[in-house]
């Protein structure tokens, strides 16, 4: 190879893969392979995005006050509003999964993550030069006990995804347990990407255990529940030492203006998200109950996808993946999440979802 050589493992890192977007032969697509919005994106945020055309000249707010206030009056702990000096905002979660495997860790070091969870973190780890290391699951849960286990002298953040990319999640009580049994100086990561589609009384999205200590911060995104994926948009909640190192590293303009003018739009826009939620619990509720009249096997779902399991020799994962593309559906292979023998079905509109059952009665014949 001539040219610069990049640094040691780079070039062994996977590309990320994403979702299909486009089936020859179809001009419309139902794409169901990205876990996005069924309800597209509040109108309140596509208004504010188009104020902003003819000030495109313009930086953005390099410090995105007016996002992180707007979210910091809506989103709570207990009773509390959050604090705006505790945020910080970033190009989707992804930007800030990335920073923080930058900051703290490095070659040398450990980065935990469950084997079913968001395939970023193992990326992100990679990346900076740490190990990643993949700890079981149990019921395609992150599994506390096992993570407890791993933890070691070499281990400086543990990523978890609650919601799961299974579908699953952790009750509050485990979240709090696994907090608990983390050292000080180890940084957990609770990834709530899916937090606003669940429904469940002991689910909890983690902000109140960002809240009393110094060594956990809870990401989320506009990308789901909000409908905002093409403007990538996260945020982080976590202690001022976290988020003073995040403002460091991140770049002094990585949110653009329009995203942080959606953002405040959609993020006032409480109606909206849970008219997204309703919808969600209908149809996530309608599908699950369909996929068991089929004979069809799933991982029970509190988020906006259900994992869908094809074990018979004829009828595979990858069989069904192209049945439902014949018919212009895209649903997303499990094969980077280790569940070869899994599809992932977004949850769309109705007709959408209606869609996806009729297509797999027709491919189970
Ligand atoms: C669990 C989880 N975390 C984070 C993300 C990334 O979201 P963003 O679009 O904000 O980068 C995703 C997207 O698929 C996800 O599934």
């Amino acid at each position: 190879m001539s040219g610069p050589i990049p640094r040691a493992g780079v070039l062994e890192i996977p590309m990320y893969v994403p979702g299909r977007s486009r089936v020859d032969g179809h001009d419309r697509v139902i794409k169901l392979s990205s876990n996005e919005s069924a309800l597209g994106s509040s109108e309140h945020a596509v208004a504010a995005y188009r104020e902003l055309a003819d000030q495109l000249h313009r930086y953005p707010d390099g410090g995105a006050v007016e996002l992180r206030e707007a979210i910091a009056r809506v989103h709570r702990d207990g009773g509390n509003r959050l604090d705006a000096d505790n945020i910080v905002c970033g190009e989707g979660s992804d930007e800030i999964i990335h920073l923080l495997a930058a900051a703290y860790a490095g070659s040398g070091d450990e980065i935990l993550h469950t084997a079913h969870g968001f395939v970023m973190y193992r990326l992100a780890a990679q990346g900076v030069g740490a190990e990643p290391v993949s700890v079981p699951e149990r019921d395609w849960t992150p599994d506390v006990d096992a993570l407890l286990a791993r933890v070691g002298d070499r281990t400086r953040v543990v990523f978890v995804s609650n919601p799961n990319p299974t579908g699953t999640y952790l009750p509050h009580n485990e979240l709090a347990r696994l907090h608990a049994g983390i050292p000080e100086n180890v940084l957990l990561v609770i990834d709530a990407a899916y937090a606003e589609y669940v429904t469940r009384e002991d689910y909890a999205s983690g902000v109140e255990l960002v809240g009393a200590a110094d060594n956990v911060v809870m990401t989320r995104t506009f990308s789901k529940a909000y409908g905002l994926a093409g403007l990538r948009l996260g945020w982080c909640y976590g202690p001022a030492d976290v988020i003073g190192v995040l403002n460091r590293l991140r770049g002094p303009f990585n949110v653009t203006a329009p995203a942080q003018a959606a953002g405040v739009a959609a993020v006032e826009d409480t109606a909206f998200i849970e008219r997204a939620r309703q919808h969600n619990t209908t149809w996530i509720g309608w599908l699950q109950n369909e996929l068991e009249q089929l004979g069809l096997q799933h991982i029970p779902s509190v988020t906006n996808f259900v994992c869908v399991e094809f074990r018979d020799q004829k009828k595979t994962a990858a069989a069904a993946i192209d049945h439902m593309m014949g018919d212009g559906i895209l649903v997303r292979d499990m094969n980077a999440y280790g569940l070869p023998d899994h599809v992932r079905i977004t949850i769309g509109l109705e007709d959408e979802t209606r869609a996806v059952v009729e297509s797999l009665e027709r491919f189970l014949g």
